[in-house]
């Protein structure tokens, strides 16, 4: 097994003892090393590879995990766990917005942590928690509301989507969405948010707002959060639809999920939106042609792309033969991952064990942050 459930701490990293000396030197103290007297010194642990830098992301607990959140974060989230300071969460409170049902949520958060575990996060390298045990993330998006202005959240793209998608739905919690997603960030001082492209803009204004506050309260008090991707640029995985990205929201004929069947991936992709084949050689490929070869070469050997593709271009395509290794291919990705969600989903007491774990050392970094963040803004107790 490549993860083990016994959640000992393995304390043999390859990290070393003096940056672990001043990691929880940073965390006990009560100096702030990130502030501008120790901002140097700080750039400097980092530079020198005597600190890890802080690394935040998470899911929306909207439903399972499908391979646009794999392939757009997971992936990434796995391979920074060594290397980074990890945090990685359930957004419960983000899937507010739309609405769940006291029955439907409590599934759809399990859900999301079993396939984390499942893909590869362990909890003994990242801290892995669901956003709703920590309500210090609350108090800081509370603040940063203060300094957030309407017009710049009107202008979100994706709040213009949801209006545009949703009108019956336009709620105050939509609007400020992008709030509690910095929240999510600046209350572990992360520096790199791995995600997918559609979360770029949402980087944007989390550095918008960590940086207000930097100026009101006149300290260097948050770095600045940047979207992350092992790969040259941001990933975007198409959906089955023809048309844009693999989203939940698409439906579920538009995803293929972590956890589906071999059988229920091949009649997806089977159903996948296609067209009469090429009238010309060489010929640009419509966008639901275009998508299917995306997901292909995300999900393929290069020689079976480039196979498909001199085939396109000769216009000697067979769809079905397309679709049908392309399915192969994704039952092939998505294997091990769907195995291993069968070993874990029953475990609950593991699962509970992971949770706690993770709230406890979540909630131990977010109460930091939120004492000095008073301190900032001028509150005192009697
Ligand atoms: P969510 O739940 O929509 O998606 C979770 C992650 O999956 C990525 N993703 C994709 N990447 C590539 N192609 C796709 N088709 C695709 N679909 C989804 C998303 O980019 C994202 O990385 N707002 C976030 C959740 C969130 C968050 C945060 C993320 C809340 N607070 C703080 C980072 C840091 C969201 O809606 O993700």
């Amino acid at each position: 097994m490549f993860f083990s459930k016994s959640l000992r701490f393995n304390t043999n990293t390859a990290w070393s003892n003096t940056s672990r000396a001043f990691f929880y030197l940073s965390r006990a103290s009560k100096f702030n090393f990130t502030n501008s007297t120790f901002f140097p010194l700080f750039s400097f642990l980092l530079n020198f590879g005597l600190m890890k830098e802080t690394v935040v992301s998470g899911i929306r607990s909207t439903g399972k995990l499908h391979l646009g959140n794999y392939y757009g974060a997971v992936k990434n989230f796995i391979k920074m766990q060594e290397e980074y300071n990890c945090y990685f969460f359930i957004a419960d409170w983000h899937s507010l917005t739309t609405h769940p049902t006291p029955e439907n949520l409590h599934g759809n958060i399990k859900n999301v942590l079993v396939d984390y575990l499942a893909c590869g996060l362990n909890p003994e390298e990242s801290t892995i928690y669901v956003q709703s045990d920590v309500p210090e993330i609350i108090e800081l998006y509370l603040y940063l509301n203060m300094n957030a202005y309407l017009g710049e959240l009107e202008r979100a793209t994706s709040f213009k989507d949801k209006v545009r998608g949703n009108p019956d739905n336009v709620n105050a919690g939509l609007l400020t969405y992008p709030v509690l997603m910095a929240a999510d960030i600046l209350i572990h001082k992360a520096t790199k948010v791995p995600v997918g492209k559609d979360q770029e803009q949402h980087l944007e204004m989390a550095r918008t707002f960590g940086n207000r506050f930097n100026r009101l309260y006149n300290q260097e008090y948050f770095p600045e959060p940047y979207a992350f991707s092992y790969t040259e640029k941001l990933v975007k995985v198409p959906g089955l639809d023809g048309k844009g990205k693999m989203g939940k929201s698409e439906g579920d004929a538009n995803c293929i999920y972590l956890s589906d069947t071999p059988e229920a991936i091949r009649k997806k992709v089977s159903r996948a939106v296609t067209d009469s084949g090429p009238s010309e050689e060489n010929q640009e490929k419509p966008e639901a042609i275009q998508n299917l070869f995306d997901l292909m070469k995300i999900v393929s050997p290069a020689d079976t792309l480039n196979h498909f593709d001199d085939l396109y271009n000769k216009m000697a395509i067979r769809y079905g033969d397309f679709k049908k290794q392309l399915a192969e291919d994704m039952i092939i990705a998505t294997d091990p991952v769907r195995e291993r969600i069968n070993d874990i989903v029953n475990d609950n007491d593991y699962l509970q064990k992971v949770a706690r774990l993770g709230a406890e050392k979540a909630r131990e970094s977010a109460q930091k942050t939120i004492k000095e963040v008073r301190q900032l803004i001028g509150f005192k107790s009697f």
